[in-house]
């Protein structure tokens, strides 16, 4: 099934000047990108699109570190996207990442972990239109 899902160059990857890489690496899988943008979150705007998260320890933290400087925001399309995105990412923490992901790459730790992918097709739908209205989607 073809899908969308959101994905985030992190502020870590966006200073170490891996946007391009990161993007290469969904573009080499065959993904699409149907959307794109940078901005600079605020710490709110941060915890609005991490809301799910709002009662784990590292809530806080997490919205600082997303605030802290620019983010690259995109769209991808293709076959099985929530889950392909997932898989070239890498796991959440770097030293659990399989060799070659994103995260293994370009990942400092467990919170500046380089990229955000949406994680099913409930928190696509929530974190698509968070970024981009439909006509800016392509
Ligand atoms: O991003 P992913 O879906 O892999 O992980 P998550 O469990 O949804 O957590 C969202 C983000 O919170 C992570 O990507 C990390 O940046 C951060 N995090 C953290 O700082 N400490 C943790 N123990 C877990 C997640
Ligand atoms: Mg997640």
């Amino acid at each position: 099934m073809v899908q969308r899902t959101l994905s985030i160059v992190k502020p870590d990857a966006v200073k170490k000047n891996a946007v391009g890489a990161v993007i290469r690496c969904f573009e080499d899988a065959g993904l699409r990108v149907a959307a794109l943008k940078m901005l600079h979150l605020s710490a709110e705007e941060a915890g609005r699109f991490y809301v799910v998260h709002r009662e784990r320890p590292f809530y806080k933290d997490l919205t600082s570190f997303m605030s802290e400087g620019p983010i690259a925001v995109l769209v991808l399309e293709g076959p099985d996207a929530i889950a392909r995105v997932r898989k070239i990412m890498g796991a959440t923490n770097p030293r659990d990442a399989a060799p070659g992901t994103i995260r293994a790459l370009y990942a400092e730790n467990i919170e500046r972990n380089a990229v955000h992918g949406s994680d099913s097709e409930g928190s696509a739908g929530y974190e698509i239109p968070f970024f981009f209205p439909e006509i800016e989607i392509h």
